[in-house]
């Protein structure tokens, strides 16, 4: 899957269903400033700390899988002159152990690092300051999808939930929700629909490479099940949360 991903997200600076204006809004909701550490957990280009170390004065370090992801995020860093304060690692990110607590913590798109919702939240409450900030991309169903649609959609049944039900699932892990950002059908539109020209061209480019078949049935697949059910029933979001467990510490900004 991860070499599906690679492919077909080639021309991909973020790698969720995020555009640029609401990457930047994120960082500005959640009063990222000059100094905020940030450890971006499954971080993919590195798009997130690069802007926001350039935008806003963060610093951060980001863990993931792909070679190919981290290596154009050193390469975004450079480009935008932050290579001094963004820093990237290959590494399962499920087996991370911080060596220092950090101002925030995220995991956008990639909550199964940990098992799931909670097991992430475990694994972010224990590289986060106390009391610090937890960045979460999740999906959430929009309006009750058909039995049929988690399958499609390569989800178990009870994966994800109703808005309010993420609510109650971020209460029951301690957290408190105090900002969030939600993609919509056009910036969903320029994550999975942008994809399709990519993998068309790749294929066209890689008619015998030993991928090339397995690589038509997911652009196949994922663009029926996108069509079919994702636009309609599934919206995503990142939410910005405060942990709130054992601490009795009130919510207050950043900076
Ligand atoms: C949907 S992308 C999100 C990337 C990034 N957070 C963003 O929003 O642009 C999922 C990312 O998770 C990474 N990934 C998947 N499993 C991982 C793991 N166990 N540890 C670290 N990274 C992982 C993939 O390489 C990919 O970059």
């Amino acid at each position: 899957m991860l070499r599906y991903h690679e492919i077909s997200e080639a021309d991909h600076r973020i790698l969720n269903p995020f555009t640029e204006e609401k990457l930047l809004l994120l960082g500005e909701v959640s009063r990222i400033g000059p100094g905020t550490r940030i450890l971006d957990l499954a971080c993919g280009k590195g798009e997130m700390l690069c802007r926001w170390a350039a935008a806003f004065g963060s610093a951060g370090h980001g863990v993931d899988l792909s070679e190919v992801f981290l290596a154009a995020a050193r390469r975004r860093a450079g480009e935008l002159g932050v290579a001094g304060r963004v820093t990237f690692e290959q590494g399962d990110a499920g087996r991370y152990r911080a060596s220092a607590r950090f101002d925030a913590v995220a995991c956008l798109g990639a909550t199964w690092i940990g098992g799931g919702l909670a097991g992430t939240i475990g694994l972010m409450r224990s590289a986060a300051e106390p009391g610090g900030l937890f960045l979460i991309g999740e999906p959430f169903w929009t309006d009750e999808p058909p039995g049929e649609a988690h399958r499609a959609l390569g989800f178990a049944r009870d994966e994800f939930a109703s808005l309010p039900g993420t609510l109650d699932r971020f209460e029951a892990a301690g957290l408190e929700l105090v900002e969030m950002v939600l993609a919509d059908p056009d910036s969903w539109d320029r994550y999975a629909a942008s994809q399709w020209w990519t993998i068309h061209e790749w294929l066209k480019a890689n008619p015998g490479d030993p991928d090339a078949p397995a690589m038509r049935e997911f652009a196949d697949t994922s663009r029926r099940s996108y069509l079919t059910y994702n636009r309609r029933y599934l919206g995503w979001g990142v939410f910005v949360l405060r942990d709130t467990a054992g601490t009795g510490a009130p919510v207050s900004p950043l900076r």
